[in-house]
């Protein structure tokens, strides 16, 4: 048993869409989130910076006394994922992984579609799994440019918002894609219309978050880390930004919760 908080990470708003999943799973659990929010977004920043980034932020969340962390980026698990698990050993670390395993599974046109952004898909991580999986199965990359910033600004059901998505949806469609995975936290915050936009291609989207919930449920067994029974659970909210953006973290995951 362990009542200390799981620490989860991410450059901005986007890994709320893993807290969700994690509160959801386990709902006796203290959480302390750390949207880094002042050098977001990290996605076409140098590797070497966003692992300095992810490094400062798994440093503040240790020093918050958390038991397990989630780096709910997929840019920064590309970044730093390796680092952050030797220095930090024996922290159990939760990273993303871009779904392109389930993807690969369940296509039945023999075509995947990723979107990510620009550090994860040249990521030795995102070549690795894709190399891995994707044998015989044509995987369409594609950017999702501009994407963190609507969500970061809130304009999430904008026109402009939807232009970005069919531009980055299109060669998707085109090339016969159906799957699609959300390789960035920020996405599902875009799922809607997403969905919209693909509404009619028999395309299903994929968003790894519920498996990362999962996984960190059998961590936290697998190291007898669970929250004693009965306890309330703790939400706290950190940031790098300021205090109007740590408000909005803690808005926006409450009505994320609905
Ligand atoms: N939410 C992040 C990810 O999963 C990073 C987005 C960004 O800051 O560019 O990749």
């Amino acid at each position: 048993m362990n009542n200390s908080p799981i620490g989860i990470y991410d450059s901005g708003l986007g890994g709320l869409t893993v807290w969700r999943e994690v509160r959801r799973a386990l709902p006796g659990e203290s959480i302390v989130y750390l949207g880094d929010g002042k050098h977001c977004p990290y996605g076409s920043r140098p590797r070497e910076e966003i692992a300095r980034l992810a490094d400062r932020a798994v440093a503040a969340l240790v020093d918050r006394g958390c038991k397990m962390i989630v780096v709910a980026c997929n840019t920064a698990t590309a970044a730093a994922i390796d680092l952050l698990r030797e220095k930090y050993a024996p922290m159990p670390i939760v990273g993303m992984e871009p779904a392109v395993k389930p993807a690969c599974i369940a296509t039945r046109s023999g075509v995947v579609g990723v979107l990510a952004t620009e550090r994860s898909l040249d990521g030795a991580l995102f070549r690795r799994t894709a190399a891995r999986y994707g044998e015989g199965i044509e995987v369409v990359a594609v950017p999702g440019t501009g994407f963190v910033e609507l969500v970061e600004s809130d304009r999430e059901s904008t026109p402009e918002a939807e232009a970005c998505v069919r531009r980055a949806v299109a060669p998707m469609l085109r090339a016969g894609a159906d799957q699609i995975v959300l390789g960035c936290t920020h996405y599902p915050f875009l799922l809607s219309l997403i969905e919209r936009v693909v509404a009619g291609h028999d395309v299903s989207i994929i968003d790894p978050s519920p498996a990362v919930a999962r996984r960190v449920v059998q961590l936290l067994d697998r190291f007898d880390l669970r929250a004693e029974p009965g306890r309330r659970a703790d939400l706290s909210f950190l940031t790098f930004a300021d205090e109007s953006y740590r408000l909005r973290l803690e808005q926006k995951a409450m009505a994320s919760l609905g």
